[in-house]
């Protein structure tokens, strides 16, 4: 529980990072409203959303399509205590979202995307838009419909343009990269065979690797959150089938191999929730021998460069 809320600060900060903010554009929500028939819903019950900037030109008809991004939950308390926040629900979503970054409308920021159709696809499931369960037990309730949200705005999004889509790229970045790798086979398959699908993920490539203690700590955290929220159904067949331990597929490296369409990952050498999180949890530095390292790799000692060198690159 406590690492779980500690993840979500950590993401949180991590997801502001991730956009570089500089000229403002404000695009206004859109609530899925026919979500509700194939039961997409936030934790908390309320509607999904997202936000659509129309492209125009020659980007008129390519679509990029951005997860947001913003940790996980992956037992029920700290599910019901995002269902109160705007990762969890639409309720207390900010109405206007600042478009910067990859969904910038400049062109001296943003050359390769700001004349395309650029989408924010809220994040208020908690679990990479991957879950299909449901939590009731008479006086909470909790639903893990991830799954079900991107279906309902892919299926909202086609007769709007992304149906006819020349390029469609889907990108996202921490939690939000995750889901970008989670989903990309499966936009290839929402749309026609003549368009052209690629995905990229921004510090999305969460490792299935031991921690300084030995300690499998992102495997316990994955583990748990595919088992709370039934997202092991939605995971990528051929690696399910083949692999022993099924929750596993969680981790792009068990189903690189089997995705066709094309893919940039982007992920920094120190990532510093990976780091933080899954090299050396807190769990794993009782004594605090990291702390300094934590704050500034230049504090490292050389013993603990080595670590974190043969853990990114082994
Ligand atoms: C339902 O779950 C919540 C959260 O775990 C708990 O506080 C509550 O007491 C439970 N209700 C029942 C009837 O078990
Ligand atoms: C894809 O094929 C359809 C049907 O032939 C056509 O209408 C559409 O313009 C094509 N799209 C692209 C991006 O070539
Ligand atoms: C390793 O993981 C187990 C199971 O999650 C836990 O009980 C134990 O305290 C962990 N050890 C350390 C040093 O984190």
């Amino acid at each position: 529980m406590e690492l779980a809320v500690a993840m979500l600060l950590i993401l949180l900060s991590l997801a502001s990072w991730c956009v570089l903010s500089e000229g403002r554009l404000l695009v206004d929500m859109t609530l899925v409203s026919d979500a509700s028939n194939i039961g997409a819903f936030c934790l908390d019950g309320s509607l999904p959303a997202y936000h659509l900037h129309r492209g125009f030109g020659a980007g008129a008809s390519n679509w990029l399509l951005q997860f947001e991004g913003g940790g996980w939950c992956n037992d029920i308390q700290s599910c019901l205590d995002r269902a109160k926040t705007k990762h969890g629900s639409s309720l207390y979503m900010n109405k206007l979202e600042d478009f910067n970054g990859i969904l910038s409308n400049d062109a001296s920021l943003n050359p390769d995307f700001y004349n395309w159709n650029r989408v924010k696809l809220r994040y208020c499931d908690g679990g990479s838009f991957s879950g299909d369960a449901k939590f009731d037990n008479g006086t909470s309730v909790l639903y893990f419909r991830g799954q079900k949200i991107w279906e309902a705005i892919i299926l909202d999004l086609l007769p709007k343009g992304l149906g006819n889509a020349d390029k469609a790229l889907l990108s996202g970045c921490s939690a939000g990269g995750l889901s970008s790798f989670l989903h990309c086979e499966n936009l290839y398959r929402a749309l026609p065979t003549n368009t052209s699908v690629k995905c990229l993920s921004d510090a999305g490539f969460f490792l299935d690797e031991r921690d300084i203690t030995m300690n499998y700590t992102m495997r316990t955290f994955f583990e748990n959150l595919v088992s709370l929220q039934g997202i092991e159904k939605n995971l990528d067949k051929t690696c399910t089938s083949f692999l022993d331990n099924p929750k596993l597929c969680m981790f792009p490296q068990y189903f690189l191999n089997y995705m066709t369409t094309p893919f940039f990952i982007l992920n920094t050498a120190y990532d510093v929730y990976q780091f933080h999180h899954a090299l050396v949890p807190p769990s794993a530095d009782m004594n605090g021998d990291w702390k300094r390292c934590k704050l500034s790799i230049a504090s490292c000692t050389p013993k603990q460069l080595d670590i974190l060198q043969g853990w990114f690159q082994g």
